[in-house]
């Protein structure tokens, strides 16, 4: 398979090209450093990304993010990017896809437990988190045979835990969490989330 991992230069982008580059044609897409530029919150660059990137058979997005601080401190702005940017990133990368990624190919998009367990300081993050997930489940209903959607929700990772300073040993391993995105790329099944936490 030619998949594209967009998010290619962080933590789980680079342990899924890593999985997947033994047996798939796996090729990159981020803001900086990839072979493919592009930028989730600009949907005029999704689209350049799909045409410079050629046919392809899945799509991993691990790329996008939302703000993350106390409810009183967010600003409107920070929702606009936290919505611009991890939540129509993703949605946007599945529309433009569409007629970019061969028949009976896939796209897995990324949440977090967040959605379910939310706490202090995660409003926007939860709130968006929980958006990718109904937006995975409702497309998959409309493009069932022509394309596979589906998420993977991480819980906290251990390597971004121990980054933090924080202890790692509640986390899950990014080598276990991207083991779900290949599940997702290889197995036949669509409009389900994936929980890759412990
Ligand atoms: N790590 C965790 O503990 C954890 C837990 C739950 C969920 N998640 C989710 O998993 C995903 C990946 O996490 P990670 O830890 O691997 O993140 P990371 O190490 O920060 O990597 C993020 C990647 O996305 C790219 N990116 C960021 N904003 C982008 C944008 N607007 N357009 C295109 N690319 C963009 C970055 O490259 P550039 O900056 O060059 O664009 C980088 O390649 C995120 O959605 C995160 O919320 C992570």
């Amino acid at each position: 398979m030619r998949i594209l991992v967009v998010g290619a230069t962080g933590l789980l982008g680079k342990e899924i090209i890593q999985q997947l580059s033994p047996k798939h044609d796996v090729i990159g897409a981020s803001r900086n450093g990839s072979a493919f530029k592009v930028d989730l919150s600009d949907k005029g660059s999704i689209i350049a990304m799909y045409n410079d990137a050629g046919p392809l058979d899945a799509v991993i997005c691990v790329g996008g993010t939302a703000k993350f601080a106390p409810l009183d401190a967010l600003q409107d702005s920070d929702f606009a990017f936290s919505l611009d940017n991890k939540l129509m990133g993703q949605v946007n990368l599945v529309r433009c896809g569409t007629q970019k990624i061969n028949p009976g190919g896939s796209i897995t998009l990324t949440s977090g437990t967040l959605a379910q367990y939310p706490m202090p300081g995660s409003t926007a993050i939860s709130l968006v988190n929980a958006g990718v997930e109904a937006f995975c489940r409702a497309a998959a209903l409309e493009l069932k045979g022509m394309l596979r959607v589906n998420v993977v929700s991480p819980g906290w990772v251990a390597e971004t835990l121990q980054q933090m300073g924080r202890d790692p040993s509640g986390g899950v391993h990014a080598s276990v969490v991207a083991q779900a995105y290949r599940k997702c790329v290889e197995e036949d099944f669509t409009g389900q989330v994936v929980s890759a936490a412990r």
